[in-house]
């Protein structure tokens, strides 16, 4: 069966691995890439599927009504999978604003554009929001796992804009019964993360000798998962997750902060073949985070047992296969740091 599938934010690092599962895996589907191209989106990080006969790409604002209102005329979307948003904790500290502009009321206009367009017709159609597990706020070290009951209780200006859209998007289903599902994620590492995230940001400063700015004592704790088993359960739940559910995704996998950062350390300094400890010295702690959240643990026994999804990777592997990743690509890493990335492409699409 053929189908059209809206996937927005696919410019960016999880979105850019959804699009590329989606589009090599169902050759039938067209997949339709929306994005800003903010200073996140960049399509580098499509290039090796961007001629593919089923891929579209589309610049576009989810905060613009009328934008997403002729997306769905055009493309007759049926099924969509957002991600689009603002993303970076540190970011919404500083610009609460653009965070709610862009997550909770561009959320609220692709939820009102596929409304209209689906106009009561559900049959085939789905509306996935991707969100985080910041919504559920913060546990204690010994405080159990977030599971899909835990109340929301978000602390800093992103998780607020997410739990509010994911709100909306509930709503959306109960009061008009839009075809919805959930997923609530931890933190993702892997290739083609924008390096202001800790793994790719620390790594590349490794590599310039500059140092690694860790917030407070580096005790807070956060679950890991590997980029790709996130979009493998993101294809899983699109297409077997039942309807206005939610989901937790995680890695059973914590780490804290400081911990990592030695993983990290020791990694790059042996894939460089520098001495050992080396780079210790780069460790710099510095003023916490505003509002920093102690631990976040995802409990992802409801996918395991409901769908069969688990971790592929285990975290020694992956964390190698990134910082490999990262080092082997430094022509990607340096068109970001020096800018270029973002007149290059932002030149090329006029905006629909
Ligand atoms: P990212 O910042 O790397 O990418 C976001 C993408 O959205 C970019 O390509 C950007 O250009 C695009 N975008 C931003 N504003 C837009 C707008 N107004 N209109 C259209 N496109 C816009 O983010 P990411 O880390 O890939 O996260 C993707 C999604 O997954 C987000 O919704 C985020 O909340 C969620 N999430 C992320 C993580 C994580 O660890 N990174 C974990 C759980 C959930
Ligand atoms: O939990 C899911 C969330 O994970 C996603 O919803 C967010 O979009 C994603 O950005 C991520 O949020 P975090 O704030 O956990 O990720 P970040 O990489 O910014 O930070 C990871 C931890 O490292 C956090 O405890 C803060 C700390 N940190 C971060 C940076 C950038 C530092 O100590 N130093 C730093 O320079």
């Amino acid at each position: 069966m053929k189908r059209t599938i809206l996937i927005t934010g696919g410019a960016g690092f999880i979105g850019s691995h959804v699009v590329r599962l989606f589009v090599t895996k169902y050759p039938d589907y067209r997949i339709v890439n929306l994005d800003k191209l903010t200073y996140a989106g960049n399509l580098a990080n499509l290039r090796d599927i961007e001629e593919r006969p089923n891929y579209t790409f589309v610049r576009g604002d989810i905060c613009d009504l009328e934008a997403m209102r002729e997306l769905f005329r055009r493309y007759d979307i049926d099924g969509v999978i957002h991600l689009a948003a603002e993303s970076h904790v540190d970011r919404s500290i500083k610009d609460p604003f653009t965070f709610a502009r862009t997550n909770v009321l561009g959320t609220l206009s692709l939820l009102q554009a596929a409304r209209e367009h689906w106009n009561g017709d559900w049959e085939g159609k789905r509306f996935y929001h991707i969100s985080t597990d910041e919504v559920y706020g913060a546990l204690e070290m010994d405080g159990g796992f977030f599971t899909e009951t835990t109340r929301y209780d978000p602390h800093s200006p992103y998780s607020a804009s997410k739990a509010s859209s994911d709100h909306f998007v509930r709503a959306f289903h109960d009061t008009y019964g839009l075809p919805v599902v959930v997923t609530n994620c931890s933190n993702n590492y892997g290739p083609y993360q924008f390096p202001e995230k800790l793994i790719p940001l620390f790594i590349n400063n490794i590599r310039h000798r500059k140092p690694l700015p860790v917030y407070g004592k580096g005790e807070n704790v956060r679950d890991w998962l590997y980029v790709e088993d996130h979009a493998r359960a993101i294809d899983l739940i699109f297409h077997k997750g039942k309807t206005a559910e939610t989901y937790n995704i995680g890695g059973f996998n914590e780490w804290r902060n400081i911990d990592l950062v030695r993983v990290i350390v020791r990694t790059v300094d042996r894939l460089l073949g520098n001495p050992e400890g080396t780079s210790e010295k780069l460790i710099t702690f510095v003023t916490d985070r505003a509002g920093h959240d102690l631990r976040y643990a995802i409990d992802s026994s409801k996918l395991k047992n409901e769908l069969g999804w688990e971790p592929s990777l285990q975290f020694e592997e992956g964390i190698e296969k990134t910082v490999r990743w990262y080092l082997d690509n430094q022509p990607w890493m340096d068109s970001i740091t020096s800018g270029e990335y973002e007149d290059y492409y932002r030149k090329m699409y006029e905006f629909l």
